[in-house]
Order: C-alpha cells, then structure tokens, then sequence
C-alpha cells in the first residue's frame, strides 16, 4: 500500500478527517478564524451590487455580516423585486450597464446568462469594480483571454461561482490530498446530468420566456462542464491538456426545436476524455437527454478511492485496501459566520461561495476559483465542443496561467 490513508485505522482515519476544517476552505479562512480581517472583530462591510434575478436572488450577501447590497438589477421587473426583498435592497437599477455606474459599490455580482458573462464581467472590472460570476466563465477560447485582461488591467479580484467547488465531498477530497491522506488522483470520472428532454416542462421552462428562445435553448452541452472539471481543477490542482469528445444529437427530424439554433449545435450530449498535466485521464459525461440527474465525482488512487452520492442509489463512500470504508463526511457548515449556517443550494455550497469572495475583498488577496482558476475549469469544455464536431478529434487544451 503506498497511500498514507491506506495505511491508517478506520479510528485514526475518521479522526483525521474530522479534524479537517478551514484548511479544506483555504488559509484565509484560518486567517479570519484568528482574528485577522473577515474575523469576528472586523465590522467593515463589503457593499455588492447583484445583478440577474433567478439564480442570483440564490446567494448569502445579506447575511454575511461583511456586506450590504445597495443595489440590485435585472432587466424583468419582477425578478428585480424578487431581488429588492432576499436582499433587504431599495435601490434598483434597469440594467446592468446603470448599475455598474453607481461609485457607491465595492463590487458586483454577475448572474446574467451565460453568452453574456464576458461582455458585463469585463464592464464591470473596467469600472475599477471587483466581479463574482456565475458559471460558465466564458464561451469562447478568445473570451478567455479577454476576461483575464480585463481583471489584469483594471487589478482587480474575479471569482466564478462554480457551486462544485464547495460541495463537501470535493472540501473533503481537497484538503485529504493537500494533507497526503489520499495520494495521486490517477482517474476520476465526473458528470453533470440535467434532463430537458423533448417535450418536458423542463425544457419549456428552459428554452423559452415568452414564447422566444432563451440563451439556454440548444446551448453546447460541454460548453457547460465547470460543475465536472472543478472537480479535477479544484480538487487535485490539475490543469485539463488535452480532451476527445464523443457528441450525440437528435436528428433534427427527431427533435425539430433544434432546427436552426443559434448556437449551430447538433449535441445533447457530450462524452469526452481528457488528460491532465500530470499526465492523469479524466472522463467527464454531460448530458440534458439522459434519464439520469445530478453533478458529482468518483476520483480513484492506487489503494483508495472515493464515490460521491449518485441519483442511481451509490451512498458516499470512500474505499481503501484492506480496510474498513469510510461513510462520513465532516460537516462544514460551522465555519461560515452564525447567520450564514443556511441550507443554501448545490449541496450547501452558496454560503461558501458568498463567504469566500467578501473574504477574499476584506483580506486583498485572490478567491478561490480566481480568473485562471475560471478559465481552466471552462476551456476544457469549449475545446471538448470543438473535438465533437471534428468526431472526436484529440485536441491540445491552451493554457491561460500566468508564464
Ligand atoms: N450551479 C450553478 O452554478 C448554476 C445554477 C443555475 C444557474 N447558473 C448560472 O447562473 C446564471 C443565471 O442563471 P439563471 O437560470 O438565473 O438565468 P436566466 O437567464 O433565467 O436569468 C438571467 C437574468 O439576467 C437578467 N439580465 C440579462 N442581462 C441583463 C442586464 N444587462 N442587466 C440586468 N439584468 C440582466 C435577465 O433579465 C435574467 O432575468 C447563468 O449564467 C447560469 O449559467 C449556475
């Protein structure tokens, strides 16, 4: 047996992942948990600006006790209420484009739809603002420069919301490698299902607001895999190098509301490889046809592996040769502030996500999932797209990192 977990007792085990604690959130986190900035005597308050009003009315901002939200928008009246009353704000703006103007803010927050991502992001950082954004980072190898440039000229912070990154089996695996109690990833397998099959309610919802097509209708399945590759990138510290895609799709025959699309997508789904920079393989499945729901992991060492929960029954387990399994996971939820201790979404990751970057503001130091974090969880994805329309063609994945 070579890995150190492997070689500890089921009580020794289970005390040593119990006492995992900030170290799977960062320094940082230990930092404030010391009284240092973000601790318990640091009154100052980041004050945020959030803008899209479905899956960014979702956050903790108003119960961080380091911000305020000033000002909301959303181009539709009633998600702007929706955001005026979860986050306790009475100043909204039509747009985004107003809101970025106000000088009273420290930051925004980007919850507009995915093709639009780079375009407010980079209008936002050029105001001197810092940015948090939902996934995906961008949706083109040549946005992914534009946002790092963005952030590096204006010297400011970016994060991605990417909700994998803090779901407690990931924390877990991330701080049992950091700490050597599971040894090389040398395989995992990721996936994100979400079906929106033909005909569904789902798709109804998805697809179309007001009769017309929304930026979801028809978008590239892999263009759309940060909830996977953060499990390899921000778990293991791994770059993606290279993938192979396999894409299928319903003929337009089959499914005739994928005719003339705007994305010029024939895929519903995407299996591709991928190889890492440490030579690691990486197989990572999306699907919205597949009768099956849900983002998660299973990552294998030589004498250990762990298996999140899947919709198909699999309980969490982490398996270690000659060795009783391991069936908890440490609860994390404690060491966000009292009032942020809310089931919030994605496996409780939001709180996290919402703490991470006003932490990260009030310590001047880089978020977790940072800009080239972002940008190696995305481009895999949109070099995955363009090996599926080659028929799965081995392609080089650029890096963004700093030389
Ligand atoms: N688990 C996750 O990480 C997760 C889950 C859901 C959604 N998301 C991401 O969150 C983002 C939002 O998702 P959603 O489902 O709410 O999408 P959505 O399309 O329903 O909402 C986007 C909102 O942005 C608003 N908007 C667009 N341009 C604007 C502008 N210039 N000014 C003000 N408002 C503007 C729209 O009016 C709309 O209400 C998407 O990028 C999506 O990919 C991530």
């Amino acid at each position: 047996m070579t890995d150190a977990a492997a070689r500890l007792t089921r009580r020794e085990f289970i005390e040593a992942i119990s006492a995992v604690g900030v170290g799977a959130l960062g320094i940082g986190w230990a930092q404030a948990q010391d009284g240092g900035a973000g601790g318990p005597d640091d009154d100052r308050k980041i004050r945020i600006g959030v803008v899209g009003g479905g899956f960014g009315a979702a956050f903790q901002w108003h119960l961080d006790p380091n911000c305020v939200v000033p000002a909301v928008s959303d181009l539709r009246r009633d998600r702007c209420d929706h955001l005026m009353s979860t986050y306790g704000c009475d100043r909204p703006y039509d747009s985004l484009e107003e809101l970025i103007l106000d000088d009273s803010l420290d930051a925004v927050a980007v919850f507009t739809g995915a093709p639009d991502h780079v375009r407010h992001c980079v209008q936002v950082m050029d105001t001197g603002k810092h940015c948090i954004c939902a996934v995906p980072a961008a949706i083109s190898l040549e946005e992914c420069e534009e946002l790092i440039a963005a952030k590096e000229r204006n010297g400011v912070r970016y994060m991605m919301a990417e909700t994998s990154h803090y779901r407690a089996p990931a924390m877990l695996m991330r701080q049992m490698i950091q700490d050597g109690l599971f040894g090389e990833v040398l395989y995992s397998e990721t996936e994100y299902y979400h079906p929106a099959k033909k005909g569904s309610a789902e798709r109804q919802s998805l697809w179309y607001f007001n009769g017309e097509p929304t930026w979801r209708h028809c978008y590239p399945p892999m263009h759309y895999i940060t909830h996977c590759t953060d499990f390899v990138v921000g778990v293991t510290g791994e770059r993606f190098t290279a993938v192979s895609c396999m894409g299928r799709g319903a003929t337009v025959e089959e499914d005739p509301e994928t005719a003339d699309n705007q994305y010029d997508n024939p895929f519903d789904s995407g299996i591709s490889i991928m190889r890492t920079d440490r030579g690691n393989i990486s197989r990572c499945n999306r699907s919205r046809i597949y009768y099956a729901h849900g983002e998660r992991a299973q990552w294998f060492g030589e004498s250990i592996a762990a298996f999140m929960p899947s919709y198909a029954g699999q309980p969490f387990v982490i398996k270690r040769e000659g060795e009783p399994d391991i069936t908890t996971l440490p609860s994390y939820l404690n060491l966000v502030p009292e009032p942020m201790r809310v089931s919030s979404g994605h496996g409780d990751s939001h709180t996290f996500i919402t703490r991470e970057f006003i932490l990260a503001l009030l310590q001047d130091r880089e978020p977790a999932l940072n800009v080239y974090d972002a940008v190696a969880d995305t481009a895999p994805g949109i070099v995955a797209h363009q090996s599926a329309l080659k028929g799965g063609e081995l392609l080089p994945i650029p890096s963004f990192d700093p030389a």
